[in-house]
């Protein structure tokens, strides 16, 4: 089958197309026939060396739509060729609050979705939602499963609250606007972009700040009050978001693109600010962020790639030029 491999770290380009062994389900996994998959920062930072446990050469890839094309050992309940839709999140386990020890994302150390055939477990294999292309289907995953633990699980944001949501133009940060604008919340967005600003506003941003100006914070505190920052940038990012918060708001943080942040602490007790991490999601979150999908909702592609310019794909996430998804195009 063919698979977009990495063998070598430095970058996107060393992303390649080769011929490799269909892998076999083994006893409770299932064979999915890939037709489109997805883009993630996760891939590139892979590539650049910028994760930990890389093991070479893999497939990599954490989001994936298809059919079923095999079944293993123990697992009856599903039909050959039925429609799916991949949870990258690998054994999470039984607590809701946070994930197992040992849980692991699909693509790595696990060969993932850039390929024409992905073994997965049988519990990480749901039904697409039938309103989804499969290139729909495959933007969401990681980045909708993220997106609403983030906004949702952790966050509680409910509807009539504001959320700030610095880089619109991230994966994860365009599933926080739509799902924010989903439940009738009011959104505020960053970029540095004028046009991903204006693509916000279209998707519903009632606030849209360029973040190069030194003092966005205090228009977006203007903007406010601000019940919830959801922010994967770091860096003085999250340091300017706290400034805007109201008194008794929360964060919540996913990731730190630009780097560590330094919080000032007196702002942050005397306001009586709340901070909560997440990452992913658990199997209860996938499931609820599906329904979402189920009844409507669409997620934002950026552009289609076909499997030959994965490259290509990377790179254009690599310098921040996309809006939403990144997909990669495999049947
Ligand atoms: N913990 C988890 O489970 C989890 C899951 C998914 C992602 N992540 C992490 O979250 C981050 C984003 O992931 P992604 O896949 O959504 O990546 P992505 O699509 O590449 O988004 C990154 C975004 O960062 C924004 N950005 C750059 N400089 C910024 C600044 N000065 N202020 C505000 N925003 C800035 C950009 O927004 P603009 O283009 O609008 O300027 C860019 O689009 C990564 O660090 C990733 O590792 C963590």
């Amino acid at each position: 089958m063919k698979a977009v491999r990495l063998h070598e770290l430095g970058g996107p380009e060393q992303l390649t197309l080769e011929e490799i062994d269909r892998p076999a389900p083994g006893a409770d996994e299932v064979l999915v026939r890939i037709h489109a998959a997805a883009f993630n920062r996760r891939d590139v930072f892979i590539t650049q060396g910028l994760y930990p446990g890389i093991e070479l050469p893999r497939t990599l890839g954490s989001d994936g739509a298809g059919v079923v094309a095999a079944l293993g050992a123990g697992v009856d309940d599903l039909e050959l060729g039925a429609p799916v839709v991949i949870n990258p999140m690998l054994g999470w386990g039984n607590d809701p609050h946070v994930w197992a020890p040992g849980a692991s994302i699909l693509g790595m150390p696990r060969d993932g979705t850039f390929a024409e055939y992905v073994v997965v477990p049988r519990i990480n294999v749901y039904p697409k939602p039938p309103g989804l292309s499969m290139e729909e289907a495959a933007a969401i995953p990681l980045a909708g499963l993220t997106a609403y633990r983030a906004t949702f699980t952790r966050g509680e944001l409910r509807s009539g609250e504001t959320v700030l949501i610095p880089g619109i133009g991230g994966g994860v940060q365009t599933f926080v606007l739509l799902y924010a604008k989903a439940i009738g919340a009011r959104a505020i967005v960053t970029s540095g972009s004028e046009e991903k600003l204006e693509r916000a506003k279209q998707l519903g941003a009632d606030v849209a700040i360029d973040y190069r100006s030194d003092d966005w914070q205090k228009i977006a505190r203007k903007a406010g009050p601000i019940d919830l920052v959801v922010d994967s940038s770091g860096g003085d990012t999250l340091a300017k978001s706290l400034s805007a918060l109201r008194p008794g708001g929360r964060v919540v943080v996913y990731g730190g693109t630009r780097g560590e942040s330094a919080i000032k602490l007196f702002s942050l007790f005397w306001n009586h600010i709340d901070i909560r991490g997440t990452s992913m999601g658990s199997p209860a979150d996938f499931r609820a962020m599906l329904e979402v999908f189920g009844s409507g909702l669409k997620p934002v592609i950026d552009r289609v790639y076909p499997m030959s310019e994965a490259a290509a794909a990377a790179e254009r996430m690599a310098a921040s030029e996309q809006f939403g998804k990144i997909i990669l195009q495999i049947a």
